[in-house]
């Protein structure tokens, strides 16, 4: 979706960013600014600093910075489009409509209809839960363990005890036929004609990344079989797609998403604070599920139940989650069958160290292997570590190599050198070499003083703006080093030329939320000077320091038959000498 530079400023604008964060951070008020605890990283002390006349966030502490977007943004891991919608609906300003096709239209229409009946089919099952009808399902859930709090987190509810409860309650808000059945909740049949998909059931809805009702899931509250039914596949619920809890998990602002197999164990484990855990839908992992999951995270934790099946799932689930550029580890649950009998026996303490020893994906897979062999026959076992060796000849790295081999040694009986040398007889022989995602990693910005005057600079222009026609006398954006730098200095000499001062517009012109973070920290560059005078001190020696590196900038690119940039670089030389005896008030 396109939206114009004018509406999304006025989206922006409309949000005062105090407000905004206001509503997810404590903010205290300490002298121009607001500080709080940083929601991007755990710290005790607030070094997290919201300024009302920048319309900007910054963290002292962990550098996470931007203006209300990026906040959005980075909080709810929303895509761009997404903040700008959650903000729009907050300032109550309407959006254009995107232009549609006919076919499209109707598409459209169909999933906001069928959106639309989930939505009271859940809001029904949970009134039900909560009536006379209800009081064995709300007993059960109750014996299960779960609050009301949670009952309430998770829209749980009850599904009638007769077959086409929800089918009349659905006719009578005036659902049509076709709806119902594209809904997957009501069935046909010639015998009994319209009928309900769940009855008698525990309901638990399952919920899109937006918190949209999409599908539902119902529990029989005994032994029968089958034990859960789901909504079959409709025009809004792909199971290859959508995971159980992530919705609430998304924002749990924890570093890794805990991946298991059932509904119950998603709900127990967030009910035992551990909010960052989500389900597939009773299907395998896919590898849209791992791209989704990336979306979130880097590293995922896999809590799968501790039987056979689980183990299988579980080493299927790792390559997928590895193709997609994750981490995995793997949390072993013994002696109980899944998470939710684990925190139900040993409480949540016992759970948190588990996944602090959650096994790395690698040596999970090799103490599986290990199981299909026997370590009191030589020969079984000599086949066990030549299997291990060829495995590890795959990683491409040697330091990755070498640490395995390392990990390996110390717990099977093989030396290190031994095993080393399978490994390399394994790499002699040619074996393909896996295929290892490419992480990409930002090189860290060199940041060797210059780029922190340049940026105490830009600071300095927002914070006193009458130093505008000062700097901009003696320093022009392209003295800044880096193309970030300049095209933020000229967005901001623009802005000042013009007598404006608004940073965090600067801030919407880029997408990147890297990008973002690094104007925010641009704009909020730090000295310790205690007077005015120090501070009058500080700019000079800045410009100072800018000048000086932009004319040797300018000098090594400097065209020799280019005379005019010949005689403006021996005129900045001269200002620069003469530096010293500059004025600044402020
Ligand atoms: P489990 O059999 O492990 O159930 O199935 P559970 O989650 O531990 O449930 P409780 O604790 O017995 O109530 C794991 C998941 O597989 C899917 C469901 O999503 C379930 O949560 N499943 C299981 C089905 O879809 N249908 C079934 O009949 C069984
Ligand atoms: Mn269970």
């Amino acid at each position: 979706m396109f939206y114009s530079d004018d509406l999304i400023e006025e989206v922006r604008t409309r949000n005062d960013i105090v407000d905004v964060i206001s509503g997810y951070v404590k903010l205290q008020r300490k002298g121009s600014s607001y500080f709080g605890l940083c929601p991007f990283h755990n710290e005790k002390s607030p070094s997290f600093s919201v300024s009302p006349s920048k319309q900007m966030y910054y963290c002292f502490g962990c550098g996470a910075g931007g203006n209300v977007f990026t906040f959005i943004r980075e909080y709810e891991n929303f895509t761009f489009p997404e903040a700008v919608k959650l903000l729009a609906d907050r300032a109550g300003i309407a959006l254009p409509e995107q232009e549609y096709s006919e076919e499209n239209k109707k598409k459209r229409d169909l999933r906001m209809q069928v959106l639309e009946v989930n939505k009271m089919a859940g809001k029904y099952y949970y009134y039900l839960l909560h009536t006379e009808q209800g009081a064995r399902a709300m007993e059960y859930l109750k014996n299960r363990g779960l609050t009301d709090e949670t009952i309430r987190k998770f829209g749980l509810g009850y599904a009638g005890q007769y077959s086409d409860s929800l089918f009349r309650y659905l006719k009578k808000q005036g659902i049509s036929d076709s709806i119902l059945k594209e809904s997957g909740l009501v069935q046909f049949n010639e015998k009994q004609g319209m009928y309900d998909k769940f009855w008698n059931r525990v309901m638990f809805p399952i919920m899109d990344v937006n918190s949209k009702v999409i599908g539902f899931g119902g529990r029989v509250m005994g032994d029968a079989k089958p034990k859960y039914l789901n909504s079959p596949e409709t025009i809004i619920f792909d199971k290859s797609r959508n995971l159980y809890g992530l919705h609430a998990a998304r924002s749990s602002r924890k570093k890794n998403l805990l991946v298991c197999e059932g509904y119950m164990d998603v709900i127990s484990m967030h009910q035992a604070g551990f909010t960052n855990a989500v389900a597939s839908l009773g299907t395998a992992l896919t590898s849209q599920h791992a791209s989704l999951l990336k979306r979130y995270t880097n590293e995922i934790i896999l809590t799968y139940d501790s039987d056979e099946a689980g183990t299988r799932a579980a080493l299927r689930a790792i390559p997928l989650l590895k193709e997609a550029g994750l981490t995995a580890k793997v949390l072993r649950m013994e002696p109980y069958k899944d998470p939710d009998e684990f925190i139900k026996a040993l409480g949540k303490d016992a759970f948190q160290e588990r996944i602090d020893h959650a096994e790395n994906s690698f040596l999970f897979e090799i103490s599986v292997l290990q199981k299909s062999y026997d370590m009191n026959d030589p020969e079984s076992k000599t086949k066990f570590f030549q299997e291990t060796a060829r495995k590890i000849s795959e990683f491409e790295l040697e330091i990755e190599r070498e640490n395995y081999i390392e990990a390996i040694a110390g717990r099977y009986q093989i030396s290190f050198e031994g095993l080393r040398k399978m490994v390399m007889n394994c790499l002699m022989q040619g074996v393909p070499v896996r295929r290892q995602p490419v992480r990409q990693s930002m090189a860290p910005e060199k940041d060797d003083g210059i780029r922190k005057s340049q940026r105490l600079l830009l600071t300095w222009l927002t914070e006193y703006p009458k130093l505008y026609p000062l700097i901009s006398s003696y320093i022009e954006p392209e003295d800044f080093t880096d193309e970030l730098y300049q095209q933020v200095a000229s967005m901001l000499y623009q802005q000042l030329s013009r007598g404006e001062l608004n940073p965090a517009k600067i801030t919407s012109q880029f997408d990147d939320p890297e990008e973002q973070r690094m104007i925010a920290k641009i704009f909020n560059t730090e000295v310790r000077v205690e007077t005015q005078e120090d501070t009058k001190k500080a700019i000079k020696e800045s410009i100072r320091k800018v000048m000086a590196n932009g004319i040797e900038q300018r000098t090594a690119k400097l065209d020799p038959a280019d005379m005019a940039g010949l005689q403006k670089l021996i005129a900045a030389k001269k200002r620069l000498q003469e530096l010293n005896r500059l004025h600044i008030s402020l």
